[in-house]
């Protein structure tokens, strides 16, 4: 692989016996394909293509060494017995074809064992009675649905333990040695021994739930000693040549006596002296409440474990693997740096599984960014496949690939939003002429717009409008489509992805003036949109202009920061709409030092956020200040207060400016009036179709570009 754009991540290593073509991880995920533990057609497409990519070496999935003893659900790989070798074999020789190497992440799963509590069997920890974890956090920000999600993992039932007793860590350790012997049989690589995220090596590691005062615990080696004795069982059973990594968490963010950064060093070095040949930092949080599973083991934040990796780094003498939110320019600077020797990409490769051939032709801009939204690991929460907002194929490996289209045909995309892009981008890289029509002077439609809240977006955006350019696609932006426009451009086939509607709501006083739509505000901040009439005040209609001729509202990483010190919006605002678009209003408003109240019709809180994204966000929203009122009926809107009933109750609340930000309706009228008037083939996608924000107008639009 040529050193391209990032020639320390590019670059060639040895772990162990192992030699890696770089050093890109791809590191454990569970994609659920498997099959009562068994690798199926699915779990080889999604590894292969990640080797395809180019990745130096791939991490197997967390997989059950004991199964169904210790597993946490019946679809993930299975490793107790002989039978699963032929498939272990398969997937190695698939992944192995392309460069690739790979290990698999040997597990028992401990107090977090689903199948144990569905099959009425109690989980294994270290003591009892085990620590209180609160989740009370959690369940007020989750919907009904996701909790009966969550249910159906156990059959509804609670959690038992059982303490373990020292013969039934013999077996353990017995079990991690098979299993490992069946993963060398396989002609896999090696193994990773997972002893983070509250699983059963990791609970003996931490103080908090390791109590115990026979060997297994009472003092620092004497919680170490199980995971020492697994993986000097792996290294006896396995031979020298045989790889093993170790998976360490580098602290716990939530149990007060739980694993600290000192600890994880001493923890790595003890594994490195059992025969470890890398040591992999993640980190956890025992209390998945509100933030915390968002700290860990799946960071908010970017580089969020960087120090974590470099304080094991300085412990040991083998290869150390960061993780944790690393996009290639950190982990470049981060190796170059030496704070690691490999960088781990988790959501990022299921973004972009050709990260590193992007980086090798040293074309980093065309990387499809992650946006951190958190929709893939939603799902296993339920044991289902991770589907990807911004990569279509992730999860539904069952439908193969379109590849070329059968002969060139003309396409017309109206509207230049995520979903448009989308299949502009997938129609041309197919091999179709394409044209995309956009109304506005910018590519990226709300998305853009929202890239001022949660700037990934913006990513996103950026990435699709360097493929247009690449893959030649005509772009008239500017330019409003009209039946007789898109005919005479004689299009075999038309795409309409223009977007949802946004209605006010029928009250007194929705149409006042410092009543703001999210199109008003937009106009406002970026002088696009369509104000609808309404002017704003001379002074603000002044600062807009000079933004504008200065050409600083055209960028919106620009304008987020220009808004820390102005907007155009008073002290006490409030949000008319509680789902995701009024819930990272809110965010964003307070942060800016604005008191916010959100005023939401239902239940429930951002329930198109994929829930761990609206722990977090719902966490940071009330941290600042922001405050929440559900149930709420808007009854009238004043110049200085928005009145609402809660229950049979009338209440007020002060305001300078209102925002509203619910109302929002598909809207497929053009795509309609286009099929109408001209007989030509439309499909209207993305919001226009159905609101399915990012992530559905991502798929409809990959879709419906690749029946074209
Ligand atoms: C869908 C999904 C499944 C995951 N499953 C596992 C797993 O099986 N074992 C594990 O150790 N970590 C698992 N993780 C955590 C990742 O390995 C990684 O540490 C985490 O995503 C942080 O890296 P990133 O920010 O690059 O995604 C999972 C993460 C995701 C997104
Ligand atoms: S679903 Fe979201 S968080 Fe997960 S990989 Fe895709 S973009 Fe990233």
């Amino acid at each position: 692989m040529s050193p391209g754009s990032h020639p320390h991540l590019l670059s060639p290593i040895r772990v162990g016996t192992l030699e890696l073509r770089n050093r890109i991880v791809l590191p454990a995920m569970d994609q659920n394909n498997c099959d009562d533990g068994l690798i199926t057609d699915e779990t080889v497409a999604h590894y292969e293509e990640r080797a395809q990519g180019g990745a130096g070496l791939l991490i197997l999935e967390t997989s059950a060494v004991a199964y169904p003893h210790g597993a946490t659900s019946r679809h993930q790989p299975s490793l107790s017995h002989d039978g699963v070798i032929d498939g272990l074999a398969r997937l190695a020789d698939a992944v192995h074809a392309h460069g690739s190497r790979m290990v698999v992440q040997v597990n028992h799963h401990g107090r977090i064992s689903g199948v144990d509590t569905a099959e009425g069997r109690p989980s294994l920890v270290p003591s009892l009675p085990v620590p209180e974890v609160d989740v009370s956090e959690i369940m007020v920000d989750t919907t009904m649905d996701e909790l009966m999600g969550m249910a159906t993992l156990t059959g509804g039932k609670m959690p038992t333990y059982e303490e373990a007793s020292a013969e039934t860590l013999d077996e353990v350790v017995e079990r991690f040695a098979d299993a490992s012997e069946r993963v060398q049989a396989a002609g896999l690589d090696g193994v990773e021994v997972h002893a983070g995220h509250g699983y059963l090596l990791a609970t003996f590691l931490s103080p908090a739930w390791n109590r115990r005062t026979d060997r297994y615990g009472g003092s620092t080696d004497g919680r170490a000693r199980l995971l020492v004795e697994v993986v000097t069982a792996i290294r006896n059973r396995c031979g020298p040549d045989f790889t093993i990594l170790v998976r360490l968490d580098g602290r716990d963010y939530a149990m007060a006596n739980g694993i600290t950064p000192e600890l994880a060093a001493r923890y790595a070095a003890m594994a490195v002296g059992a025969g470890a040949d890398a040591i992999h930092v993640t980190a956890y949080s025992t209390t998945a409440g509100g933030p915390g599973f968002t700290d860990g083991p799946l960071p908010w934040l970017e580089c969020q474990y960087e120090d974590l990796a470099r304080s094991v780094k300085a412990a040991v003498d083998v290869p150390v693997i960061a993780v944790g939110r690393i996009g290639p320019d950190d982990g470049e600077r981060i190796l170059v740096g030496g704070g690691a020797d490999l960088i781990a990409m988790g959501r990022q490769l299921l973004a972009d599984p050709d990260l590193p051939l992007r980086l090798a032709a040293g074309r980093p801009d065309l990387v499809r960014p992650c946006i951190n939204c958190f929709v893939c690991v939603a799902q296993n929460f339920w044991s289902a496949r991770p589907v990807c907002a911004v990569n279509a194929r992730l999860g539904h490996y069952d439908d193969p690939p379109a590849g070329p289209a059968d002969f060139r045909r003309h396409i017309v995309v109206v509207g230049g939003g995520p979903g448009g892009m989308e299949a502009a981008r997938v129609a041309a890289e197919r091999g179709h002429r394409v044209t995309l029509l956009e109304k506005s002077r910018r590519l990226g439609g709300t998305a853009l717009f929202s890239a001022l809240t949660t700037p990934m977006n913006g990513e996103l955006v950026r990435y699709l409008t360097a493929s247009l350019a690449e893959l030649d696609v005509d772009i008239r932006t500017g330019t409003t489509a009209t039946p007789e426009m898109v005919a005479g451009l004689h299009p075999n086939a038309v795409v309409v992805a223009t977007g949802a509607v946004r209605s006010r709501p029928d009250v007194p006083g929705a149409q006042l003036p410092h009543v703001l739509s999210g199109d008003d505000l937009r106009g406002l901040l970026t002088g696009e949109g369509d104000l609808g009439g309404r002017r704003p005040r001379t002074a603000v209609r002044l600062v807009l202009l000079c933004g504008r001729l200065l050409g600083l509202t055209a960028d919106m990483s620009r304008v987020r920061s220009l808004s820390r010190r102005w907007m155009p919006v008073g002290r006490r605002i409030v949000v008319v709409g509680g789902g995701l678009v009024g819930v990272e209003l809110a965010e964003f408003l307070a942060e800016r030092r604005r008191a916010v109240t959100v005023l939401e019709e239902g239940d429930d809180l951002a329930t198109e956020m994929a829930h761990p994204r609206r722990w977090r966000t719902l966490h940071e929203a009330r941290r600042r200040g922001v405050v929440f009122r559900t149930g709420a009926m808007i009854t009238a809107i004043t110049a200085s207060h928005v009145e609402f009933r809660l229950g049979n109750e009338t209440h007020t609340v002060a305001a300078d400016t209102v925002v509203l930000a619910g109302g929002i309706q598909p809207d497929a009228s053009l795509g309609e009036l286009i099929r109408e008037t001209t007989g030509l083939d439309v499909d209207v996608i993305g919001d226009a179709a159905t609101t399915g924000y990012i992530q559905g107008a991502i798929r409809s639009g990959n879709q419906v570009a690749n029946a074209l």
